[in-house]
């Protein structure tokens, strides 16, 4: 597998995966999410080696990961920011909030930092309106953010490691 220019232990991990499928060819979505899990992302070459490895044309593969949301092609940053923008929250000014994050994190193009710790990205609504504005941060919740809360939120990524459950904190200020 030296002709990938992808980590070679990630790619016979995946390849074990696909050669562990009894049906390979039909389970392309999860041989993606796989993938993904493996990787953190589905840059071309591990789509290539996919399509490769099914005997598929790498447009099809390619079609599938740009179809659903879920998959990604940036490399996603150690620690994830997602900033509800659904109606509720952008009518409390998740926009702000956005803007804030952007600032402080140094992100001008792009989504993720130059070093790689920090992914900012938008979601729509996850059903907490009533916490609006809504800010999740791998994983853990946190309600009626304001902008002057962006740093205190960066401060205490900083301080933890990437959660594992969903955890409810409500901002009552
Ligand atoms: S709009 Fe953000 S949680 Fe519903």
């Amino acid at each position: 597998m030296g002709e990938y220019k992808v980590d070679s232990v990630k790619l016979d991990k995946l390849a074990s995966y696909i050669e562990g499928l009894e049906h390979a060819e039909g389970d392309l979505i999860n041989i993606l999410r796989e993938a993904q899990e493996i990787f953190g992302h589905l840059p071309a070459e591990v789509q290539l080696f996919v399509a490769r490895k099914l005997g598929i044309p790498a447009a099809k593969v390619y079609g599938v990961a740009t179809f659903y949301s879920y998959f990604t092609m940036q490399q996603r940053g150690k620690h994830i920011i997602s900033v509800c923008l659904g109606t509720a929250c952008f009518v409390k000014g998740a926009d702000k909030i956005v803007e804030e994050f952007r600032k402080q994190l140094n992100i001008h193009d792009g989504t993720t930092t130059s070093d790689g710790m920090y992914t900012l990205d938008s979601i729509r609504c996850v059903g907490a309106c009533g916490l609006a504005p809504v800010v999740i941060v791998d994983g853990k919740v946190h309600g009626r953010v304001k902008p002057e809360d962006v740093s205190a939120i960066i401060k205490e990524i900083g301080s933890e490691e990437p959660a594992e459950q969903t955890l409810i904190k409500q901002n009552m200020q």
